[in-house]
């Protein structure tokens, strides 16, 4: 698998590749780690945005939208992007991890039947962030790594950068910054060593019906639109896991 994190010093948009870590850190693992997690979200939302015309279906009940169909999508979709096989986990070196990421997807998914099988109803609030936000959360839970989707004008509370995300989002959004590079960073949080890995997202045509123009008009949810355009940055997920 080929690593493609490079690293920025903070402002200077100066690449600087990040190898001045102590030597006790196995700092390739923890980024490749990292983009890892970051691909098998991203998998796990593309599922569910491929199915958002049948979860928004006010017509159907039962859509048949299971946590095992997500399962067998994500896995399938992870597979091609990374050539990495959940389904036969023995021998990929971050099995544990990766599959409590996908647990906590499924995991989403299961709890969200009812809302997701509710007929009469068309738009449920069953969307990628959410999704995402959601199997982030439960996977913190279960390995005590953060994988969070946070941008500068975010919408849900829990989003709010920290001061280095919100750095990191600063630096993303100049012109001057590769677009679709990732930052990782050695650092601490709390006064203990972690890793801190961020890849920048940016707005597609099918996010602005909700996120795009004009600025300030309620979208479907009900929320203010931040008035995006087609290739702003839109935010970043980011990842903290813990060094040993
Ligand atoms: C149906 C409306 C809708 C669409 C379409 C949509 N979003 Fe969002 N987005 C939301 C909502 C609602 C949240 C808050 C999610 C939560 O509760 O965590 C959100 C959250 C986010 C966040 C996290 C920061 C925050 O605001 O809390 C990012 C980044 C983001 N969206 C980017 C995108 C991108 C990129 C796309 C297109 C690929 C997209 N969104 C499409 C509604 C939408």
């Amino acid at each position: 698998m080929k690593v493609k994190i490079a690293a920025i010093i903070l402002g200077a948009g100066l690449c600087v590749a990040v190898f001045g870590m102590p030597s006790s850190v196995r700092a390739g693992d923890e980024a490749e780690t990292a983009e890892l997690l970051i691909d098998l979200l991203k998998a796990g939302r593309a599922v569910v945005s491929e199915h958002q015309a049948l979860i928004n279906d006010s017509s159907r009940g039962n859509k048949g939208f299971t946590d095992e169909f997500l399962a067998q999508q994500v896995i399938e979709k992870f597979k091609a992007k990374t050539r990495v096989d959940l389904s036969r986990p023995n021998g990929v070196p971050q099995s544990g991890v990766l599959l409590a990421l996908l647990e906590a997807e499924r995991e989403v998914v299961l709890e969200g039947q009812p809302v997701i099988n509710k007929q009469g109803v068309a738009f449920k609030g069953f969307i990628p962030a959410v999704f995402g936000r959601k199997a982030g959360e439960k996977f913190y839970k279960k390995t005590g790594i953060r994988l969070k989707l946070t941008g500068i004008d975010y919408r849900f509370p829990g989003n709010k950068p920290d001061d280095f995300e919100s750095e990191v989002l600063r630096m993303f959004s100049d012109a001057r910054h590769p677009k679709g590079q990732q930052y990782a960073k050695a650092t601490m949080v709390g006064g203990k060593p972690v890793m801190r890995v961020m890849d920048p997202e940016y707005a597609g045509a099918t996010c602005l019906s909700c996120h795009g123009g004009p600025k300030g008009e309620r979208d479907i949810t009900g929320t203010k639109k931040e008035g995006w355009k087609e290739g702003d940055l839109a935010g970043a997920i980011s990842v903290i896991i813990p060094m040993k």
